[in-house]
């Protein structure tokens, strides 16, 4: 077999788009899976079929609660639960089935096994069957992504005690759901499974709910959620679960109260930790540092050469379009361009009713940095599109420089927040002021004018105001 110019070790968002990408500069590429379909978690296991159950009991939602609003009266409403699941998994299938036709198009071959790097430019592939091949190649990206972590005390059994892959495919409701960590996920599921009639618990460790997103945003996320039914308590630490017939009970301390907990299923969300397990050879010497991360310098390369590592793996946030990006500008240094990720402009999003997505810095990250700043807020309940759509809760804030005006975060609540932040992205990108965004013409009536007004607001000229 020919000598690859590049081979990846992993078809996550990351390693699949790396490879997209090689394919389009002329690198002759290879792209390794240990799993039968490609897309990694997310296309599988987490970002696509969460958002696609999140959408089917939003719906719910709506048909039990909001269409009366609206003058549409609908009298009965039920879950069809395995026509819900069944959805999701063809979402699933027609993603995966569409990654593999992309790694067609682009030229890269797809070898099904578990990649391992023995020495530099060799992949060993062990293959379902157990048969082994070796590759070779120039480069090497390892793009091997997470797993759950587990807690000490509540290893995943798979059944009672779950992690996220678990909880995407419950077959029923479980009437008493235990969630441990309020982050994306718990809230993710935890809304998912509260709409389609679970009773949700949410455990969580720090004062707050959400973090790395605005502590404002994220506590009234929190006063939402818990109109919705969830319950929250938090600075609770769980210190035990134990599973007797099926039914878990945890134990968890708040303050100098001891609490007790009875659950179907606990799902433990408490975080994710990097996967390189087996991607690469002991003795090669290539180095993690103390939480399991591969070490990478600026241009994603490890301590041996044509080696690099990108996505979940290394360091930063554990999000789909960091990797993807990250993947790009790898394969682009590789090619001997100067590939380059903005790490200021990586947004984050919480697929909840509302959402809730940020980028950049909050009010209270600015402060710690001791960067003076401005902050310019509006809510929907003033914008006449979200009133139109009987859909006004939340607000959009902006964190600008108060010195030079430019923006240095954006922070949004509402139900199409993850659509909305992405403007708020490329300004960000591309070093805009508030200024800039407030001058800019919004489509009326739309949702981004709200956008617009927040940037406005920090100059306190907002226009859709009273009493400001
Ligand atoms: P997370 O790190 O976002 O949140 C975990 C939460 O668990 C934290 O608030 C932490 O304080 C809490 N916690 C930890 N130990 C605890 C204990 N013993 N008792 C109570 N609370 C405890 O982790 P999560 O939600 O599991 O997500 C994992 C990764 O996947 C994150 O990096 C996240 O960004 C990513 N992800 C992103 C999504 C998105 O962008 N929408 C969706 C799902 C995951």
């Amino acid at each position: 077999m020919d000598k690859f110019d590049v081979v990846i070790i992993g078809s996550g968002p990351g390693g699949y788009v790396a490879a997209i990408r090689a394919g389009q500069l002329g690198l002759k590429t290879a792209i390794v899976e240990k799993d039968k379909e490609l897309g990694g978690t997310c296309l599988n296991i987490g970002c696509i079929p969460s958002k696609a159950l999140l959408t089917s009991s939003d719906h719910f939602m709506f048909a039990q609660k909001e269409a009366v609003k609206h003058g549409i009266v609908i009298d009965k409403v039920h879950v069809d639960l395995p026509k819900m699941l069944q959805r999701k998994d063809k979402v699933v299938k027609t993603l995966t089935g569409g990654v593999r036709a992309l790694m067609k198009t682009n030229k890269v071959t797809t070898f099904e096994g578990l990649g391992t790097i023995t020495a530099p430019g060799k992949v060993s592939i062990k293959s379902p069957n157990g048969e082994a091949q070796e590759i070779e190649t120039k480069n090497i990206v390892i793009a091997t992504g997470s797993v759950p972590s587990e807690l000490p005390f509540a290893k995943f059994d798979g059944k009672t005690i779950v992690s996220s892959t678990e909880a995407l495919c419950f077959t029923e409701a479980p009437p008493k759901l235990l969630v441990i960590g309020a982050g994306a996920i718990g809230l993710e599921l935890g809304s998912v499974w509260n709409r389609l009639g679970s009773e949700v618990t949410m455990l969580e460790f720090l004062p707050r709910i959400a973090l790395g997103f605005d502590l404002e945003l994220s506590n009234l996320l929190q006063r939402s959620l818990t109109a919705q039914g969830l319950t929250f308590h938090l600075e609770t630490k769980v210190t035990a679960v134990n599973v007797a017939d099926g039914r878990a009970i945890a134990t968890a301390t708040k303050g100098s109260e001891e609490l007790r907990f009875e659950a179907d299923k606990v799902l433990v969300s408490v975080g994710r930790k990097p996967f390189a397990n087996g991607a690469v050879d002991k003795k090669l010497g290539v180095e993690f540092d103390e939480r399991g991360r591969v070490k990478v310098d600026a241009h994603f390369r490890t301590n041996i050469e044509g080696i690099y590592a990108i996505g979940d793996v290394i360091a930063g946030p554990m999000l789909a379009h960091k990797a993807e990006d990250e993947g790009i500008a790898c394969v682009e240094i590789i090619a001997g361009k100067s590939g380059h990720v903005n790490y200021d402009a990586i947004p984050g999003i919480i697929y909840t009713n509302p959402e809730l997505a940020g980028v950049g810095l909050t009010e209270d990250q600015a402060k710690e940095k001791g960067i003076e700043v401005r902050i310019g807020r509006f809510p929907f309940r003033a914008n006449g599109r979200a009133l139109s759509n009987e859909d006004t809760e939340g607000m959009v804030k902006f964190v600008a420089d108060a010195k030079t005006d430019r923006i240095l975060g954006a922070h949004i609540l509402q139900h199409a927040a993850s659509e909305l932040i992405a403007e708020a992205v490329s300004v960000i990108e591309f070093g805009g002021s508030s200024e800039d965004l407030g001058r800019t013409c919004h489509s009326h009536p739309t949702l981004s004018e709200a956008v617009k007004e927040a940037a406005l607001a920090v100059e306190k000229r907002a226009l859709h105001i009273v009493n400001r």
